[in-house]
């Protein structure tokens, strides 16, 4: 019994690497202020991801007037299912039962995702994938091995090959897949697929929470009545015990 409570321990390093714990994140940086990213990123997900996600906790109207895209744009280009109306929530089509089979497991929602990930982990995921042969889709992804997802955004980065390296886990020399390096056949070049994914990470990070946006005007305005409101105060003050020295 207890040797194998000790295995246990002795293999819980190797599982956190699997979950790709342990693989360095480039920094999003991303800015919820800036609406042309945030359009962007909404435009690029409605095409590219939408397909497979749901964002079932927003709806696409809300979304359209949150990041300043006017209700007939977003009729007419981003909402293509036929039976959807502006006030729907942002539900997909997809089966869970069918994406399991396709993919090996359902694509989660995606409107919380960035809370859960984090920006970062999202920006380097969708920036990570790379070809390898043995998987049912021929890529793979360094900071989620063995993922379901095909690399749906192939088309605009190109076809990305491994970049390896060594590593020391436990002690030992192991050759893994440190980066990726791109062929240059994609539509766009690596700064321009970088913003693209950075756009597509602002949406998300709006996603998960919308009032984000609100909240920080909303802040600026409380510091201001703070402000002015001391400054009354402290006039008051000196009236009040003007007279009492
Ligand atoms: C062809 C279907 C398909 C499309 C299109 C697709 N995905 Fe996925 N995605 C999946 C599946 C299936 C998984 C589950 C992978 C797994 O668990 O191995 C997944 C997983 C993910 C995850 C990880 C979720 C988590 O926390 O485990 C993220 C993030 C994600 N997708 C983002 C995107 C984004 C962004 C796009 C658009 C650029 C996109 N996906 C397009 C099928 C798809």
């Amino acid at each position: 019994m207890k040797k194998w409570i000790l295995v246990l321990f002795a293999m819980l390093p190797s599982l956190a690497m699997a979950a790709g714990a342990n693989v360095p994140l480039d920094k999003a940086n991303n800015d919820l202020t800036d609406q042309e990213s945030l359009q962007n990123g909404a435009k690029l997900f409605m095409n590219y991801c939408f397909g497979c996600h749901s964002a079932q906790y927003q709806r696409y109207e809300r979304v359209a007037r949150d990041i300043g895209i006017p209700v007939e744009l977003m009729k007419e280009n981003l909402i293509f299912d036929p039976n959807a109306k502006i006030g729907d929530l942002m539900e997909n089509a997809m089966p869970e039962k069918q994406a399991a089979q396709w993919f090996g497991g359902p694509a989660p929602d995606l409107t919380l995702v960035a809370r859960v990930r984090g920006t970062d982990w999202l920006y380097t995921y969708l920036r990570s994938f790379y070809e390898d042969p043995s998987r049912p889709f021929g890529v793979n992804n360094v900071v989620f091995p063995s993922v379901g997802m095909p690399h749906v955004l192939e088309e605009l980065q190109g076809i990305p090959t491994p970049v390896m390296g060594t590593k020391v886990v436990d002690g030992e020399e192991v050759e893994v897949v440190v980066g990726i390096e791109t062929d240059g056949s994609g539509e766009l070049n690596s700064e321009e697929y970088d913003q693209a994914v950075l756009d597509l990470v602002n949406f998300l990070e709006y996603s998960g929470d919308p009032v984000k946006l609100e909240r920080h005007t909303l802040g600026w305005w409380v510091m201001g009545f703070l402000v002015i409101f001391t400054i009354v105060v402290v006039l008051l003050k000196k009236e009040y015990w003007r007279d009492v020295h």
